[in-house]
C-alpha cells in the first residue's frame, strides 16, 4: 500500500491499523451529561453508531444484495427520543439482569431483595431510573490491525436499582475490517455476590428499519427447546421440545407462518427464551444461535453466541411510534434476538448461573454476522 505524506510516497505494511473510530456529539440527557456517538466502519460497507447512553447500538448500516446499504436497526435521531415513553429499549445494553425477574424479588447467601416491578408484577430489564440502559458510560475509541472498536465502562453502584453490590462492567463493539460483522463482548466483575444477565436489545429489520412488518422475514433458532412462561412470562421451570409447536424453528421457517397459531402463551405472538443446543465444535468460542433473512433485499444475519439461551421477541408492543428519519414502527415490525442467560434465573436454581461472586469475572460474546442470501435460498 502506498500513502502519500508530506509530498513523499512511502510504503507502509499491508497489515497497519485501522484508524481509531470518528467519536462525535450527540447532545445532551434531560439532566444535562453530554452523550457521544461512536462509529466504526468496516472495508466492506458495514458502519455502526453507538453512543455513550446505555452502550447503545443506534445505526446499523449493511449492503443489500445490490450493494444499496440500509440502516437495518431502530433508533432515535436525538436523546430525547431514548429518554422518551416511546422507547422500548432500542438498541440498548440490558441490564444489570435483562428480561423478567418474578414479583421483582430474590433472595441471595440468606437475604431477601426487593426490584422495582416496572412491568406488573415483575421487574424487567433492570429497573427503572438506573438500569444500564438509562446511565451514560465512559467510552475509550480503540483500533488494531483487525479493525474498529469502541469499550465502554460503567460501575454500578452497590444497591442501585435495588441489586447488590459494586458492579464493574464494560461493553466493547468492534468492527472487523474485513467483512460485515459487529462483535459484542461484555465483562463484569462485583464486590458482592449479585445476579448478571447481560443482552443487547437491537430492533432488526432486514429489509430496513421502518418496514412495514418483519413476518415475512424467514428465521432458524439453534433451539430444541425452550423455557414456557406462566402468564406473567415468568418461566414455570419445565424445559420443553419445540417439536411439533409454532416454536420449532430448527429449520428455516418464515416468522408469520404460525405466529397467530401460538396458544399456549400470555405473549402477544413470540417472546420466548429458547435453550440453544450444545456447541458441536468444542474448539469454536461461539455457538450458533440464529439465522434471519429477508428474501426481499437479500440481507442475511447469522447470530453466534457464548450464551445458552436466545429470547426471540417479535415486536408485538410495538405501536407505530416516529423513530430515526421520521419512520414508523409498526405492531411486528422488528425481532429482537437477545442473548442471554434464561429468564428469571436467579430464582431457578437448575437454570444456568447468573450469580457473579467477587474475584470472578463475568464474560460473554455475541457476533452479528451479515451476508446476502444465495439466490437459490429461498425457502
Ligand atoms: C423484550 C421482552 C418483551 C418486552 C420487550 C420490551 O425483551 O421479551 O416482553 O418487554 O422487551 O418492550
Amino acid at each position: 500500500m502506498k500513502r502519500l505524506m508530506f509530498g513523499v510516497l512511502i510504503s507502509v505494511p499491508a497489515f497497519c491499523l485501522a484508524a481509531d473510530p470518528e467519536v462525535g456529539d450527540f447532545g445532551k440527557t434531560s439532566d444535562g451529561q453530554a452523550v457521544e456517538m461512536y462509529t466504526l466502519k468496516s472495508n466492506d460497507g458495514l458502519t455502526a453508531k453507538i453512543m455513550t447512553r446505555g452502550a447503545t447500538l443506534v445505526e446499523l448500516h449493511v449492503p443489500d444484495r445490490d450493494g444499496k446499504s440500509a440502516d437495518v436497526v431502530f433508533g432515535w435521531d436525538d436523546v430525547a427520543g431514548y429518554e422518551s415513553e416511546d422507547n422500548q429499549y432500542f438498541g440498548c445494553t440490558t441490564g444489570r439482569v435483562c428480561n423478567r425477574i418474578a414479583k421483582g424479588k430474590f433472595t441471595l447467601d440468606g437475604k431477601e431483595y426487593t426490584l422495582a416491578i416496572n412491568n406488573e408484577p415483575n421487574h424487567l430489564h433492570g429497573g427503572i431510573k438506573r438500569s444500564l440502559d438509562k446511565v451514560v458510560w465512559k467510552a475509550t475509541g480503540f483500533s488494531n490491525d483487525r479493525g474498529q472498536g469502541v469499550r465502554f465502562s460503567y460501575t454500578s453502584p452497590d444497591g442501585e436499582e435495588g441489586y447488590p453490590g459494586a458492579l464493574k462492567v464494560q461493553v466493547s463493539y468492534f468492527v472487523p475490517a474485513k467483512g460485515t460483522s459487529l462483535r459484542i463482548s461484555y465483562k463484569a466483575t462485583t464486590d458482592q455476590a449479585t445476579p448478571v444477565n447481560l443482552t443487547n436489545h437491537a430492533y432488526f429489520n432486514l429489509a430496513g428499519a421502518g418496514s412495514e412488518t418483519v413476518l415475512d422475514h424467514m428465521l432458524q433458532l439453534n433451539a430444541d427447546k425452550y423455557t414456557p412462561v406462566d402468564d406473567t412470562l415468568i418461566p414455570t421451570g419445565k424445559i420443553e421440545p419445540v417439536a411439533d409447536t409454532p416454536l420449532d424453528f430448527t429449520r428455516m421457517k418464515k416468522i408469520g407462518a404460525r405466529i397467530d397459531k401460538l396458544t399456549d402463551t400470555a405473549a402477544l405472538g413470540y417472546d420466548h427464551n429458547f435453550v440453544l443446543n450444545a456447541k458441536t465444535d468444542a474448539t469454536k468460542e461461539l455457538n450458533f444461535a440464529a439465522l434471519l433473512r429477508d428474501n426481499s433485499s437479500g440481507r442475511t444475519l447469522r447470530i453466534s453466541t457464548t450464551e445458552p439461551g436466545i429470547q426471540f421477541y417479535s415486536g408485538n408492543f410495538l405501536k407505530g411510534q416516529q423513530g430515526k428519519n421520521g419512520k414508523t414502527y409498526a405492531y411486528r415490525s422488528a425481532v429482537c434476538l437477545e442473548t442471554q442467560h434464561f429468564p428469571d434465573s436467579v430464582n431457578h436454581d437448575d437454570f444456568p448461573n447468573t450469580i457473579l461472586k467477587p474475584g470472578e469475572t463475568f464474560e460473554s460474546t455475541t457476533m452479528y454476522q451479515f451476508g446476502i442470501a444465495k439466490p437459490a435460498e429461498k425457502n
